[in-house]
């Protein structure tokens, strides 16, 4: 019988067991959005995990959300991430970039000329931006019109094209937690009145769009998409999420890709969820599921052992332990994260919690 230590293929990519790190934002890259050699430390601590994801990446300028946050479009920040995918593989490790675009949920002073941010309809979101000058208010973001979202799926490919020279095992397409793709996915931040909004079909119409073409660069079987059904973080709802992520999970079908990454749940305990089955939607799922959401040892191997998951991400264990996996497999005690350093800073917090002795 399987269990978080026994591997896996998703898609095409084979882990050697079945914890996953979760993109988690640590805003500890320069503002050129180059990774640095901490960053290469951090992630190469964490190769035992079966497959590590990246944080959320930002595809462009234009993508950008918060401070520190590393891109994935300029050579600089190829050169960065290479080293990163070098040192988790030299020790045998297997890692994935999150391919991140934030939508609205950004300030003027991240985007370049002071822009302002852009979303599927001009409806500011409830709550502050995170910016260097400190937490701002939202500002009302811009609708995107019709005619410039092919320019935002070349953006998507061209990150896919720079996570390949970088060296990835594969890319994550971020479409959860209130960022852009989940913008359009959900009717509270989309009221558009074109084929872009409206009916389940048009508002997954972008998503689809960008997993088609990232799919076309690097292959459906390296190719994982991240929803949110119900997470109500960054001010988002929908009217119907189990009709419209059912709809997404079998649309998803059609690409064969090498896994759906599915929050179930909320995040940041951003409150009361509505109700959803995720159950049914891992049914309707022909890709390998994997599982997040405070997960812990026991409840992860009943994910696998039941059926319900094919592996399961783990993101606070992963920050306070970077052999988590061996402490699992030994039932060696965990060391406690500190909240106050998960957001940018040195490397306190961050490559300094202890590996068992
Ligand atoms: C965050 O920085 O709080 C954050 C980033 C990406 C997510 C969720 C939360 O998907």
């Amino acid at each position: 019988m399987s269990d978080l230590f026994s591997p896996v293929k998703l898609g095409a990519i084979a882990l050697k067991n079945r914890m996953v790190m979760a993109p988690l934002t640590r805003n500890r890259s320069s503002n050129d959005g180059v990774p640095n050699d901490l960053n290469v430390t951090y992630y190469a601590q964490r190769a035992s995990a079966g497959l590590i994801i990246t944080e959320a990446t930002p595809i462009s300028a234009m993508a950008h959300g918060y401070p520190l946050l590393p891109g994935i479009y300029t050579d600089a920040q190829v050169a960065g991430w290479k080293k990163v995918t070098q040192a988790v593989h030299a020790k045998g490790g297997k890692i994935v970039i999150q391919l991140w675009h934030v939508g609205r949920i950004s300030h003027p002073s991240l985007l370049p000329n002071q822009a302002l941010p852009v979303a599927p309809s001009a409806i500011k979101p409830a709550g502050k931006a995170v910016t260097y000058e400190g937490l701002q208010d939202f500002v009302t973001p811009r609708a995107l019109m019709r005619e410039e979202l092919p320019a935002i799926i070349q953006e998507y490919e061209h990150a896919t094209r720079c996570a390949l020279e970088a060296g990835f095992d594969g890319v994550e397409v971020h479409s959860a937690n209130g960022y852009l793709l989940d913008q359009f996915l959900r009717d509270g931040t989309n009221h558009r009145d074109d084929e872009y909004g409206g009916s389940m079909e048009n508002r997954a119409r972008l998503l689809m769009q960008v997993v088609q073409a990232v799919v076309a660069i690097a292959g459906a079987d390296k190719v994982g998409v991240r929803l949110s059904p119900v997470n109500p973080f960054n001010d988002m709802q929908d009217s119907n999420p189990q009709a419209m992520f059912n709809y997404v999970t079998q649309q998803l079908n059609a690409y064969k890709l090498a896994y759906l990454h599915v929050v179930e749940g909320g995040i940041h305990s951003g409150g009361e969820t509505q109700p959803f089955d995720f159950a049914e939607m891992r049914r309707l799922c022909n890709s390998a599921y994997m599982a997040n959401l405070a997960y812990d040892k026991a409840r992860g191997n009943a994910a696998i052992s039941s059926g319900h998951a094919d592996a399961v991400a783990f993101g606070v264990p992963f920050i306070a332990n970077p052999d988590l996996v061996e402490r699992y497999q030994h039932d060696w005690p965990l060391n406690e994260a500190d909240s106050n350093s998960f957001y940018g800073g040195t490397e306190k917090g961050y490559t300094d919690y202890p590996f068992y002795q």
